[in-house]
């Protein structure tokens, strides 16, 4: 196995298991891989759907809870076996349930970074748009439907947006992009306080501010869970294989339950920011009407033109904002695609370039039937989605649940709750170990297989969320 290029997006490249420079070069990369779309466009969006401050309050619940127990058994088995899902699970047993639990976690990634080049397609249109200067044009409410619906313009984009995620792949010059993000994280923090500020403070924005911050328990559904701990895993990257990985780069002495904290925190308050500057202005801008708070993936894309036409410098802002969220997603689509590469490259034993071509192969057909699904394939519907929604419904509320089911049942019936907590504690005391172990062993299976069943029923329609 060629351990040393299963790098992730974001360590030097040798032939022996690299390791982060520091307890904060793990931080960060984990970090860096945590923010991405899933902040900036899927939190705000789910929110404004699910019922605001109550999906708010069951994500942070859940993220405290749940996704806590899961980051540190992920990383902590990485660190123990220094092997990547498929290795790690096959480090336990031969037989074919941890192959399956192995495999489970790497196929995630390949199955969301279609869909996700897709969505950076169309925040690439969205920037090209803007230096254009088509400001105003943009913020008319049917202009995104009308380029989704168009459907080759919307496949070039992620054509284009994908070409360069696997020429990057190709060559090899993942750690440029890495410093990159590092820049640009930063301003990205700023810019969006400032438009967060500018959106929460239009007239009207302030029921919105209500709606997303305070919770209103009749809005409460099952779907509001279900949606809630997708979006948990997805925004973490936890439950598809990608923080064992890490895990197996980092040294006894990181403080695995610090850096979890510190990575839950900064991806949260990036989220929420995002909420704080999309959902404002969706009451701002059009009241808060249902019809736009269910608005969906298209989001995004629809409200923060409005705010950017409403002000001035909206161009120059629109050029930032969106080159931004660019970089955020083309480094978390590397990544994601990376961990499909190194997956073929540990499994099939394939050279790189062979394994970034299946790769390819895997992103242009399902990238271009999600792409495809608004407009030539829009009669294409499974289980009553569009192509992309179901991908990310198939990810996100089905296989993402069982490869979390698999982590719990490795831990607590294979390597142990005692293995872990001796991982855990190589560098410190383990502080929240009670409350790991409650989950881990009761609370965790227990929720997953709930909502894992209720998913499945509400899209056979024996219930509906
Ligand atoms: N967490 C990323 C986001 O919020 C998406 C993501 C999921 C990801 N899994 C990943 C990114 C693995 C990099 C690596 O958009």
């Amino acid at each position: 196995m060629r351990e040393g290029e299963n790098t992730g997006a974001l360590l030097h490249v040798g032939r022996a298991r690299s390791s982060f420079s520091g307890k904060m070069g793990y931080v960060l990369a984990v970090a860096g891989s945590a923010v991405g779309l899933g902040n900036i466009w899927r939190f705000p969006y789910l929110a404004a759907k699910y019922g605001g401050g109550i999906f708010l309050l069951v994500y942070l619940i859940l993220m405290m809870t749940f996704g806590y127990a899961l980051i540190v058994s992920e990383t902590a088995l990485g660190r123990m076996t220094k092997k990547s899902p498929v290795g790690a699970f096959g480090a336990f047993g031969k037989g074919i349930a941890f192959r399956l639990g192995g495999w489970i976690n790497a196929v995630i990634p390949m199955l969301i970074v279609p869909y996700y080049s897709v969505i950076g397609g169309w925040v690439t249109k969205y920037l090209f748009e803007y230096l254009k200067g088509n400001t105003a044009a943009l913020a008319d409410g049917d202009y995104f439907t009308g380029f989704i619906g168009e459907g080759f313009s919307a496949e070039l984009w992620f054509l284009l947006f994908s070409l360069v995620v696997l020429a990057v792949l190709f060559a090899g010059v993942k750690q440029g992009v890495e410093r990159v993000s590092k820049v640009m994280m930063p301003v990205l923090v700023i810019l969006a306080v400032f438009v967060a500020g500018y959106s929460m403070t239009r007239p009207g924005a302030f029921e919105g501010v209500k709606y997303f911050l305070v919770p209103k328990f009749e809005d409460f559904s099952w779907m509001t869970v279900v949606a809630a701990m997708g979006q948990m895993f997805y925004s973490l990257s936890i439950a598809m294989g990608i923080l064992y990985t890490y895990g197996s780069y980092i040294k006894e002495d990181v403080d695995i339950e610090k850096s979890t904290n510190q990575v839950e925190i900064f991806d949260t308050a990036i989220a929420m920011l995002a909420g704080l500057m999309i959902i404002p202005a969706v009451f701002a801008f059009s009241g808060g009407e249902p019809e736009t708070l269910q608005a969906g993936p298209s989001l995004m894309f629809i409200t923060i033109p409005k705010v950017f036409a409403s002000m001035g410098f909206g161009t120059g802002a629109g050029v930032m904002f969106f080159l931004l969220v660019l970089l955020a997603a083309l480094t978390s689509a590397i990544s994601l695609a990376e961990s499909g590469v190194s997956t073929f490259e540990d499994q099939l034993g394939w050279n790189r370039h062979k394994a970034t071509l299946l790769m390819g192969g895997i992103i242009l057909a399902f990238g271009s039937a999600s792409a495809l699904g608004f407009g030539v394939l829009d009669f294409v519907k499974i289980l009553g989605m569009s192509i992309l929604d179901f991908f990310d419904f198939l990810t996100n509320s089905l296989l993402m649940p069982v490869a979390a089911l698999a982590t719990c049942f490795l831990v607590t019936r294979v390597a142990g709750l005692d293995r872990i907590a001796k991982e855990v504690e190589q560098s410190s005391r383990f502080r929240r170990k009670g409350m790991y172990c409650l989950f881990m062993r009761f609370l965790a299976p227990v929720c997953i297989a709930v909502i894992l069943l209720s998913s499945i029923a509400s899209v056979l329609g024996w219930i509906s969320m």
